[in-house]
């Protein structure tokens, strides 16, 4: 009889990534996706160690979970991701009813670890860093697994970070960092795209120090990956997130220019525009090396849009270098960004530092400089309105007959369209704007469609 498997994932898009293998490892197992917890035999939360909120939620999900094992005591009750990396000891003492706990890179052994569950009884917690990559172990990905949401998929070349900003967990639970052979990117690029994908992401913690074997025993970097990648016949769209500013090279700023299936669209977070929290923070750029380096970007593509992360409240942040990071946004003009209060994690060395400042000059920082991101990215979308766009069309919308897909520049654009054009790139007429949104028509609804693009932003400057 088919076993029932439900995963919620929290947190960044490798988790995503991760939860998808996760189901091809376990689908062969004899196990199907279901939504529901409350009536799954297996379920799987791939949790988040960010940010204290992020963390904390885990343990709210797991004490409505007991309760539905209450119920049906042969659940199997799994936490994965970065919450079970950080504090997998900590989670069987707060909630012993978990039955396995294991970390990002481990998930490959779960046939092993399913079967030691019910030999042993008793938790099971597997948090090691085992020297063999994970990736040669996972089976290959199929359309079941969820990896394939619509027509754009994420690819991770790279894990793991050496970086240590200072306020981050990531180095400590993703660990080293590890870039994949450019044969098995390729490869894994060359098999989501003949399932029908068009848009691939490419993902790592600091995915442009992606520095992977080649076949000519050479290490690639990000921008020569992304190169062979747009070789890859039917696939369209090629992304890649997260980078690290100071890691961004000459190869990849040309990549921009060169490779016409990269988007003109770029989160590279910058955190503060501060050089002295910048560098309390461990960061090896300043302010206006970031000035330069878009600059070198937007040079190599001229429509480049970019997006960005900013921590308010960092230790030590005075209004001085508070506002220097509004200036920054000012002088850069950011089409969408992510601003987080400072939250102190465990372990990290900024948890430590002086000067930790008080809660709500924290969010009175992040409502300001908050409203001036949203200006930005409402006066960007509105400048959307009357061109035309190629949107990749990948999500069911909210009423029959509508649909949700992509801009190049990210924005989710709604339109009412017919269903086969679901899964393809489609040309839109953008009529309205709204800060998190468009809406586009089909241009032949107008009598328009012999005129074509007016502005065709997705083609190279
Ligand atoms: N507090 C607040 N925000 C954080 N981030 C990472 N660590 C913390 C923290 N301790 C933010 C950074 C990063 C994004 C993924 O999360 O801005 O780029
Ligand atoms: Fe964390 Fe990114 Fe800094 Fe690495 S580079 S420590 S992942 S914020």
């Amino acid at each position: 009889m088919t076993k029932k498997l439900h995963i919620k994932t929290y947190g960044c898009q490798m988790n995503v990534y991760d939860s998808a293998r996760m189901s091809d490892v376990l689908l062969p197992l004899g196990y199907a996706l279901t939504d529901h917890p409350d009536d799954a035999d297996m379920v799987i939360l791939n949790t988040c160690h960010i940010r204290e909120k992020a963390a904390e939620k885990v343990y709210s999900e797991l004490g409505r979970l007991n309760r539905t094992k209450q119920r049906r005591k042969d659940m199997i009750l799994a936490v994965a991701g970065c919450v079970a990396q950080a504090e997998g000891e900590e989670i069987l003492r707060r909630a012993p009813y978990v039955d396995l706990v294991f970390g990002p890179q481990t998930y490959h052994d779960l046939p092993e670890m399913i079967a030691r569950l019910s030999r042993q009884g008793g938790a099971v917690l597997n948090t090691d860093f085992p020297t063999e990559a994970k990736f040669d172990h996972l089976p290959e990905t199929t359309l079941k697994s969820g990896a394939l949401d619509g027509a754009s998929a994420f690819l991770t070349v790279q894990e793991g970070c050496d970086k240590f900003c200072a306020f981050c967990v990531v180095p400590y639970t993703r660990g080293a960092e590890f870039s994949r052979p450019v044969a098995a990117v390729l490869d894994e690029a060359r098999k989501l795209v003949a399932l029908g994908v068009k848009e691939l992401t490419l993902l790592g913690q600091n995915v442009n120090n992606y520095h992977g074997v080649g076949e000519d025993d050479a290490s690639w970097g990000l921008g020569r990956l992304i190169g062979a990648a747009g070789e890859i016949e039917g696939l369209e769209r090629i992304r890649y997130t997260t980078s690290y500013p100071a890691d961004v090279d000459a190869e990849l700023i040309a990549a921009h220019r060169d490779v016409k299936q990269l988007m003109p669209f770029l989160h590279l977070p910058v955190q503060s525009g501060s050089d002295r929290i910048l560098k309390a923070m461990n960061r090896r750029h300043g302010a206006q090396d970031y000035r330069l380096l878009v600059e070198q970007l937007r040079t190599a593509r001229p429509d480049l849009a970019l997006s960005s992360d900013f921590i308010v409240g960092f230790p030590g942040e005075s209004d001085a270098d508070f506002k220097d990071t509004l200036r920054l946004v000012e002088d850069i003009g950011f089409v969408q960004a992510y601003s987080f209060k400072y939250s102190p994690r465990p372990g990290t060395p900024a948890a430590s530092l002086d000067g930790q400042i008080d809660e709500t000059i924290k969010s009175e920082r992040l409502a300001i400089l908050q409203d001036l991101l949203k200006v930005q990215q409402l006066a960007f979308n509105k400048s959307c309105v009357g061109e035309y766009m190629p949107v990749l069309l990948d999500r069911p919308g909210r009423n029959a007959g509508q649909m949700v897909g992509r801009s190049p520049y990210m924005q989710p654009v709604h339109v009412t369209a017919p269903a086969e054009m679901f899964g393809t790139i489609v040309e839109l007429r953008i009529e309205t704007a709204k800060a998190n949104s468009l809406a586009g028509t089909l241009p032949g609804e107008h009598g328009l469609a012999s005129r074509g693009p007016n502005n065709n932003k997705e083609s190279a400057a």
